[in-house]
């Protein structure tokens, strides 16, 4: 199996690597702290993937990539379980129904955890073994599960938001303060202007990317403005007490017919009483801050809000360009804050809420997917759905970089997803 096109570049040298998963999987498992047992098992709608389900998955992602192709002794506890934690990967074999996952009770939770344990051990045995072998075929592959582990990492905090939700106690996940760094006050909407020309873009090596960043290619821009923070709860509520969820001129027309069968009034996990908006979070049930980026948007809603607000959506070459000199901060995992957080000045590029460009997720000029079950990993999605730039409150930092291509459908909305406006010049 060749990884090139999965993998473009080395992070760095491999000798850290061990390192780096040890890390990376107990960040996993620091995730679960606040949860009970009874937690781990529920699974609240398909998109919706229970915590235990999260914990086994990336664990068999290590066993069925890289310990099945270069650990001939090693042996899985249980070999049906790859039947049970097999996502997509149809060339990796037979696998349960996603929107069953929440009805299978065995094996336990502490099972999953001897499971994982089982896999840690066997992979750090491994990178003991081929310690001095910078070259050995399984280094790309084990970093490409420690990212793969991270973008489960998100998944999992989203996903118990939701479990969360839908219980009518509305537990807290975490009502910790965090980290909170630098002033953080409401800017006044101000625009970053861009000339016409052509621009690079896509991953230009000299560190990891998914294979869906690359070919780094060429793209002509008209000339463009990007504004330089999210939109707000407060400017988004101005569209909804404008009757934006009842103006059908404002919505696409899939848009539309969503909103109507669903009856969105407003993002999810807002809610009104009487005059008030309070907005479900990590920390329970709490008042609406109009400060706030607004967020659990989906694409239809984003794209209504920027028709409404004279604007559009940018596309992903323009967010690309328009990032390419901001730096890495933001409102990550790491801060532990588990929710957007008013701009500080530095543009909300990363971090926060991932930012809905109208641009197709589709395969960039001379994309070509590895050969094997591990090709399926991106380019089989490339339909139906759109390109999310930047990184979330529930992004780890260490996750995010400017090429960063993640997508969903039109009309998903359980991601922290918000919105960023941009329009001609
Ligand atoms: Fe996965």
């Amino acid at each position: 199996m060749t990884l090139s096109a999965v993998l473009p570049d080395r992070t760095g040298p491999y000798d850290s690597l061990a390192e780096r998963f040890r890390t990376v999987r107990a960040q996993t498992v620091g995730l679960c702290a606040p949860l009970q047992v009874e937690d781990y098992v529920v699974s609240t709608m398909a998109d919706v993937s229970p915590t235990k389900w999260h914990l086994a998955h990336t664990s068999w992602f290590f066993e069925t990539f890289v310990l099945a192709d270069h650990m001939p002794d090693y042996a899985s506890p249980n070999p049906r379980y790859a039947f049970l934690f097999n996502s997509y990967y149809v060339q990796a074999g037979e696998r349960h129904c996603r929107a069953q996952r929440g009805l299978v009770t065995r094996p336990t939770v502490s099972e999953v955890f001897a499971y994982r344990q089982h896999v840690d051990d066997a992979v750090l045995r491994l990178c003991e073994r081929i310690a001095d072998d910078a070259e050995h075929p399984a280094w790309p592959v084990i970093e490409l599960g420690i990212h793969h582990e991270q973008q489960h990492q998100e998944l999992l905090l989203t996903d118990i938001k939701h479990v969360f939700w839908m219980n009518p106690l509305r537990p807290v996940y975490s009502n910790e303060p965090g980290d909170v760094h630098g002033e953080r006050a409401l800017t006044s909407s101000n625009w970053r202007e861009f000339d016409s020309g052509v621009r690079p873009m896509g991953h230009a090596g000299g560190g990891f990317a998914f294979d869906n960043e690359g070919p780094r290619h060429r793209v002509f821009l008209e000339a463009f403005r990007i504004a330089a923070r999210l939109v707000t709860n407060g400017e988004y509520l101005a569209f909804i007490e404008d009757g934006g969820y009842r103006r059908p001129e404002l919505w696409l027309s899939n848009g539309w017919a969503t909103v109507r069968e669903n009856n969105w009034t407003a993002p999810f996990y807002w809610e009104r009483s009487e005059k008030t908006w309070s907005e479900f979070t990590l920390a329970g049930d709490g008042s609406l801050d109009p400060s706030l980026p607004v967020c659990h948007v989906s694409y239809f809603e984003a794209d209504a809000y920027a028709r409404w607000a004279g604007h559009r959506l940018p596309t992903e070459a323009e967010w690309e360009t328009a990032a390419s000199d901001a730096p890495l901060t933001g409102t990550f995992v790491d801060s532990r804050q588990f929710h957007p957080q008013a701009d500080n000045g530095t543009g909300q590029w990363y971090g926060d809420a991932w930012q809905w460009t109208q641009s197709a997720y589709l395969a960039y000029p001379g994309f070509k997917a590895s050969a094997g079950a591990i090709g399926e990993y991106n380019g089989k999605w490339m339909a139906d759905q759109w390109v999310l730039r930047g990184a979330s409150c529930a992004t780890p930092r260490s996750h995010a970089r400017l090429t960063y291509r993640n997508f969903f459908p039109s009309d998903a909305r359980w991601q922290f997803s918000g919105i960023r406006l941009a329009s001609a010049r």
